[in-house]
C-alpha cells in the first residue's frame, strides 16, 4: 500500500540500528524471547518484518482499516489453510457487481443527480467492491469463514482496492478524469501469509491509553509527523473496512473523524503526548521515527528522550512520499532518524 509515512524502504536501516542498539547494550536474550510493540503500526510492514525475525508482537493502530491488515498479518501465524484461502479468493474475485455504498457514494456513475459527483473509482471497480465487502460479511455471519479468514480476506479487499482509487495517492481529493491504474478492473489480489511461532496480538486503540496497559522488550513508535490526520486522508478505507455506511459530507465524502483525530499530529499538543508515551512506556528499548521535517524539532525529542535514559540517535537520507501531482516540484529527499532510548530501569 502506497501509505503516507510508511517504512517499506526504511526497513534495513530500522533492522540493522535496532539489532546493533541491542548488541551495543548487550542485549543476549534472543528474538524469539523478547516482545516487540508498533503502536503506530499503519500497513503492519514493521511489526510483520520484526514478527519473521521470531519476536512476539504487539501491534495497534487507530485506524480500523490498519487493525484488519495487522489481525491478519500480525495474529494469522500459520493457521491458514492456502488451498482454501487461494479458493475464496477466487470465487470473490467471480462474484457480480452490486450497486452499495462505495458505487452510490464515491463513482462518477453512482452519485449522478447528487450535489457531489464523486470519482474515486471506477464504476465497474465501485461495484466489485461493493459485492466482495457485503459477501465477506455474509460468509462470517453465517459461519462459512472462521474469524482468521475473515481478516485475511477483508485485509486483502483493503489493500487491493487501494491500488485502484483515482487519487493522487490520499483519499483528501479524487482525480477529475479516471487515471490507467483506476481503469483496470480490480484484481483481489491474497495479503501474503506470514507463518511465525510466536505469540502476537493486535489493537484498535488510542495509543495514549493503550500505552499504560501493554509491556514488553522493544517499542517501536512511529507517530505521524506533520498535520495530515490518517482518518481524513484515508476515510474510504475506513468504511469499508467498517462496513457502518456513515453519513458523510462535503466534495469528498468525508465520514465523521473527531474520535480518530490523533494528537500527533497537533503543534502545541504533540510534546506533552509524546513526553507522556515516553514516561508510561514499560519496556527497556524505545526507538522513535521521525524526520526533520517534522512537528517536533529534534532537540525537543532529544531532551524529552534524555530524561528518561541512555539516548542515541541513528539518521539515514530518505526519498520523501510524495503524490502524483507533487512529484515534480518538492525536494526529492528528507533525513530520516531513528531515535533511541534505552530506558532507565525506574525511567
Ligand atoms: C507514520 S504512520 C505509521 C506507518 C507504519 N510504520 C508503516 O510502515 O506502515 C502513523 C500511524 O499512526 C496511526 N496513529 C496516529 N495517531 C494515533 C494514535 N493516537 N494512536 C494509535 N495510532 C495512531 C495512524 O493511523 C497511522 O497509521
Amino acid at each position: 500500500m502506497n501509505y503516507i509515512g510508511s517504512k517499506f524502504s526504511l526497513i534495513d536501516f530500522l533492522k540493522q540500528s535496532i539489532t546493533d542498539t541491542l548488541i551495543q547494550n548487550n542485549e543476549i536474550r534472543t528474538p524469539n524471547k523478547m516482545v516487540f510493540a508498533d503502536l503506530f503500526a499503519g500497513t503492519g510492514i514493521v511489526s510483520g518484518s520484526f514478527k519473521s525475525m521470531g519476536y512476539s508482537i504487539i501491534a495497534n493502530d487507530i485506524q480500523y482499516y490498519s487493525y484488519i491488515i495487522s489481525k491478519h498479518m500480525i495474529e494469522n501465524n500459520g493457521n491458514l489453510n492456502k488451498e482454501r484461502s487461494d479458493y475464496l479468493i477466487e470465487k470473490l474475485n467471480n462474484i457480480e457487481g452490486i450497486e452499495g455504498f462505495i458505487y452510490n457514494n464515491y463513482s462518477f456513475e453512482g452519485t449522478i443527480g447528487q450535489e457531489f459527483r464523486r470519482m474515486y473509482f471506477s464504476a465497474e471497480n465501485a461495484k466489485k467492491c461493493d459485492a466482495i465487502r457485503s459477501e465477506i460479511e455474509k460468509w462470517k455471519q453465517s459461519n462459512y469463514i472462521k474469524e482468521n479468514e475473515y481478516y485475511f480476506l477483508l485485509g486483502s479487499l483493503i489493500n487491493s482496492i487501494d491500488k485502484y482509487a483515482n487519487t493522487a495517492s490520499v483519499y483528501g481529493a479524487y482525480l477529475k478524469k479516471l487515471k490507467k491504474s483506476a481503469q483496470k478492473t480490480m484484481v483481489l489480489s491474497a495479503l501474503p501469509i506470514m507463518i511465525g511461532e510466536v505469540d502476537c496480538k493486535v489493537y484498535n486503540k488510542d495509543i495514549s491509553h493503550l500505552i499504560k496497559e501493554v509491556s514488553g522488550d522493544i517499542l517501536y513508535l512511529d507517530p505521524p509527523y506533520n498535520a495530515r490526520q490518517y482518518c481524513a486522508n484515508y476515510h474510504i478505507l475506513e468504511t469499508i473496512a467498517k462496513n457502518d455506511n456513515p453519513i458523510i459530507r462535503g466534495k469528498t465524502g468525508l465520514r465523521d473523524y473527531n474520535e480518530q483525530k490523533s494528537v500527533f499530529c497537533i503543534k502545541n499538543k504533540v510534546e506533552k503526548a509524546f513526553e507522556n508515551l515516553i514516561k508510561s512506556a514499560k519496556f527497556k528499548y524505545i526507538f522513535l521515527s521521525y524526520n526533520n521535517e517534522g512537528l517536533m524539532k529534534l532537540d525537543t525529542i532529544k531532551n524529552i528522550m534524555c530524561k528518561y535514559g541512555k539516548y542515541s540517535v541513528y539518521t539515514q537520507e530518505y526519498r520523501r512520499f510524495k503524490a502524483d501531482n507533487e512529484r515534480i516540484n518538492k525536494a526529492d529527499s528528507t533525513l530520516e532518524y531513528l531515535h533511541c532510548l534505552v530506558k532507565f530501569s525506574n525511567g
